[in-house]
């Protein structure tokens, strides 16, 4: 049976945007701890995942062990537990992860065991290599290959029901197959599946991601999510504004946020946007209602998100390179969004009241976005 977790969506960080495939446990470690020193545990981030990189040799019993980077998995488990947070792990159903470690392939019920024993709370479960295994299996027949790869993702959902522990299945085959109509099926449980390929930190490619997401609101609800991939906040060299629309737009995806940065030593301005409790309010909250796009005029999106007891999140980004809506202030049209007359909210991030007129003058710096939650939206 499926096990009741993510009733909201998870929140919490992984290795792989920052560390790759050289994460080590000193790193997991300093990430917990950061996790709590930052207050990003106080403001709701629970799970520390291991991605790629993490996998030994099996013995002679197939018993999976951790490579030399990762001593002694069930004392790490031990530790994030200590702190009041859950641990995460990585594996893939084919022979090999994408970074050439072991993968669960005929070990699953086995591995599922393995991590129960350790005090796992959570698997990614990432194709990899299971792709060429569906290609050898079903030649020239690519109807046939998503039927395997399916049933690969129920394969490791009957040992996770196996093994008596809450455990969040996050499938990731980067969105093909449409596998937001099949992923929460029972016999798959997924409570979360990759809807996209990888993000990167670029403005081009976040936005790519998030334009991705039109349209699937409908699969998101509580347990079960959209996944348009891990947090590039304080990654590469995007800018306060980029940090800030990327996290602004997952919140309104209900996406999963998890952190991909260097905890430990994030700048105080990253960690202020990763904690910043009226924007992940929005992401978690309770009524589970992914955003959709109200409309797009030139260089700016708009984009509304219902929330429970009837209000509603405004988000309005300017997406454009040039700073154009910042010169030229754009007129958001309130009947798009289906309301009528003065709104009152508040701005997120600046904390402040604002009130949206119809035709009201928004100006957007490049990248940048005005996010507001209006409590009785007027219709
Ligand atoms: C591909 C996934 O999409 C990434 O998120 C990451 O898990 C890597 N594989 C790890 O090899």
């Amino acid at each position: 049976a499926e096990t009741p977790v993510a009733k909201t969506p998870p929140m919490g960080w992984n290795s792989w945007n920052f560390f790759a495939e050289k994460v080590t446990d000193a790193d997991v470690r300093a990430a917990a701890d950061a996790m709590v020193t930052s207050g990003m545990r106080d403001a709701g981030y629970v799970y520390v995942n291991i991605d790629d990189g993490w996998q030994g040799e099996r013995d002679a019993k197939g018993v999976i062990h951790p490579n030399a980077r990762f001593p002694d998995m069930k004392a790490l488990a031990d530790y994030v537990h200590s702190k009041g947070l859950k641990l995460g792990i990585y594996s893939s159903p084919g022979p090999k992860t994408c970074a050439g470690f072991a993968g669960s392939l005929g070990h699953e019920k086995q591995d599922a065991q393995t991590y129960a024993d350790w005090g796992v709370d959570y698997l990614k479960y990432d194709l990899c290599s299971y792709g060429d295994v569906m290609k050898e299996k079903a030649p020239n027949d690519p109807e046939a290959q998503m039927r395997l790869m399916e049933g690969a993702y129920r394969t490791m959902r009957e040992a996770l029901n196996t093994v008596h522990r809450p455990i969040v299945y996050s499938l990731c085959q980067y969105g093909m197959d449409a596998v937001w109509e099949w992923a929460s099926d029972a016999s798959v449980g997924g409570n979360l599946w990759r809807t996209t390929g990888d993000i990167s930190p670029d403005w081009d490619r976040i936005y790519t991601l998030a334009s991705q997401q039109a349209g699937l609101a409908k699969y998101s609800r509580p347990g079960h999510w959209n996944d348009p991939d891990m947090l590039e906040v304080g990654n590469g060299h995007l800018t306060a504004a980029e940090n800030r629309s990327h996290f602004s737009w997952w919140a309104m995806l209900a996406a999963p946020l998890l952190a991909g940065n260097d905890l430990a030593h994030m700048t105080p301005a990253v960690r202020d946007i990763l904690t910043r409790r009226e924007v992940i309010a929005i992401d978690q909250d309770a009524l589970g209602k992914q955003a959709t796009r109200a409309y797009a005029d030139g260089e700016v999106e708009v984009w509304t998100r219902p929330l429970q007891g009837g209000a509603l999140a405004v988000a309005v980004f300017n997406v454009g390179g040039t700073r154009h809506a910042g010169t030229h202030p754009f007129h958001l049209d309130l009947s798009k969004l289906g309301l009528h007359g003065t709104q009152q909210g508040e701005d997120l991030w600046t904390g402040k009241a604002v009130t949206l007129q119809d035709h009201q003058a928004i100006a957007l710096h490049s990248h940048d976005v005005l996010l507001v939650r209006i409590p009785s939206p007027k219709v």
